[in-house]
């Protein structure tokens, strides 16, 4: 393993110290997953580390660095538009640096574009190249030119790199890193790498100082969290792990994602269900409901399949609740496929769904498959999709009044005095209380259900 300890980068900190007059600031801003943003974390821990402060305004950076996601087009194009309007800053500003990492600059094609049309970006780098960053930084201060890494692979894990975490009770705990499932719509297995599971003992260490720091929810992170293990030398799998961890002590609850249908087992629900810490909430991205679809996105598993692991769920963790990702108009799909989604998703009775138009990715083999249905199709399917949903999810939260629920008090609510509580279920619920609550647990009484905005009340 490598270990890495930037107060001894003092070659690239003493570099930052005799370029500034005054301590410099570094603005980071995370687009995308929560592996992303976790990354985000890290980039800001390490800029800590070796004599940044970090700000919350553009306009007061010295450093200013944009970590990317390439997952839809969308993502990228917003990206492009927020780097391009930078131009004016550099402008005002010749010192400041400006900096695009993480999941888009893994892509040749936009380390080329990055290089010809936006000529004020001054340093690129990858997902893998956070440790690096100090001395490409030092580079870049003392030889003054542009740094563009072109996509590396590299696979190492590597651990104890400084992080900044953005809160002090909610924690992200990556697990293992990249993909290797190729489904066939999705960049990110060329992007991120192959999958790379951490040692358990890492992981555990990590857990224990966030338990020990007071940290509440630790959301335990990756593509795959159901492939935990494979490649590592100890014999241990994502169960295995729960169960590692859920033997601590403290006062606290996990949840994780990403499950992959494929993966997921009966026995991965009889350890939620046994480990009263681990969230009574499932997020099991189905992306459709039609197994010729699903066969064609390369997911391996059928509606069947799903539906009885959903049932078991359902039988073994009562009032557990669902999640899931779905992509609309993946080429091909049919009116009648399609529909096969909506029947899928009033069988199940998600809670939540987090819905995609299909985007075509250059390099996956998706983006070779003919579609000819249009834009105008898909956002019509797509409106269909989220009446059916919202009734359900409207439903699902009406059934919860008048009963209460633990929930972790995360901060102000926009109403004066109220403050807001997340559930199990990922849904938010607003009450009066002191905001000396926060970062806390609270029993709350759920008294009022507007579509799926709670109000309650702490119970007596
Ligand atoms: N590893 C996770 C998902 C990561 S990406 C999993 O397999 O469940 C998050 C979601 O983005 C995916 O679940 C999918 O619904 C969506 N997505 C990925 N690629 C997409 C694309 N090309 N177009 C539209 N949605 C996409
Ligand atoms: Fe993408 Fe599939 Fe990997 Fe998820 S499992 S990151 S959807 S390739
Ligand atoms: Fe986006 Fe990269 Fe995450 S492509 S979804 S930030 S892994």
């Amino acid at each position: 393993m490598n270990r890495i300890d930037f107060s001894h980068d003092t070659q690239a900190a003493a570099v930052i110290a005799a370029s500034y007059d005054t301590p410099p600031m570094a603005y980071v801003h995370s687009y995308g997953c929560q592996q992303n943003v976790n990354d985000g974390e890290k980039i800001k821990g390490v800029l800590s580390d070796v004599g940044f402060g970090i700000c919350d305004k553009l306009e007061e950076a010295d450093l200013i660095l944009f970590n990317t996601c390439a997952v839809r087009e969308h993502a990228e194009d917003r990206v492009f538009g927020n780097v391009g309007a930078l131009k004016q800053l550099k402008a005002a500003n010749p010192r400041l640096i400006i900096g695009i990492c993480g999941c888009m600059t893994q892509q040749q094609s936009v380390v080329d574009k990055l290089r010809k049309s936006y000529p004020f970006v001054d340093l690129v780098f990858g997902v893998n190249g956070i440790d690096t960053l100090p001395a490409l930084l030092a580079e870049k201060l003392q030889k003054g030119r542009r740094l563009l890494q072109t996509p590396t692979e590299r696979y190492d894990v590597v651990e104890e790199v400084p992080i900044r975490r953005d809160s002090t009770f909610r924690a992200w705990l990556p697990i293992m890193y990249g993909c290797d499932n190729f489904c066939s719509y999705c960049i990110v297995p060329y992007v991120r790498g192959r999958e790379r599971s951490r040692k358990s003992a890492d992981i555990l260490a990590e857990f224990r100082q966030l338990v020990a720091a007071g940290y509440k929810e630790i959301t335990l992170l990756g593509q795959n969290v159901n492939s935990y293990g494979k490649g590592l030398e100890e014999d241990i799998d994502f169960s295995g792990l729960l169960e590692l961890l859920c033997a601590e002590e403290g006062d606290y609850h996990i949840r994780f994602m990403t499950s992959h249908p494929k993966d997921a087992t009966p026995r991965l629900i009889d350890t939620m269900a046994a480990h009263p810490q681990i969230c009574r909430h499932l997020h099991l991205p189905v992306q459709c409901g039609s197994d010729r679809v699903l066969a064609e996105m390369n997911r391996h598993y059928t509606v069947e399949q799903y539906l009885s692991l959903i049932d078991y769920a359902k039988q073994k963790i009562p009032g557990i609740t669902f999640s899931s990702d779905i992509i609309v108009g993946f080429p091909g799909e049919t009116e009648e496929e399609f529909e096969q989604t909506l029947d899928l998703i009033r069988k199940v009775e998600y809670m939540q769904l987090f819905t995609f138009i299909y985007s075509k990715r250059g390099g996956t083999r998706a983006a070779t498959m003919p579609d000819p249905y249009t834009h105008k199709d898909k956002t019509a399917r797509m409106a269909r999709l989220l009446e059916v949903q919202d009734e359900i999810a409207a439903r699902l939260a009406r059934g919860m009044v008048g009963q209460t629920f633990r929930v972790l008090v995360e901060g102000h609510a926009r109403q004066e005095g109220m403050l807001t509580g997340r559930l199990d279920n990922n849904l938010i619920v607003e009450f009066a209380a002191d905001p000396a609550c926060i970062g806390q647990y609270a029993e709350v009484l759920v008294e009022d259900a507007r579509a799926t905005v709670l109000k309650g009340r702490l119970a007596d």
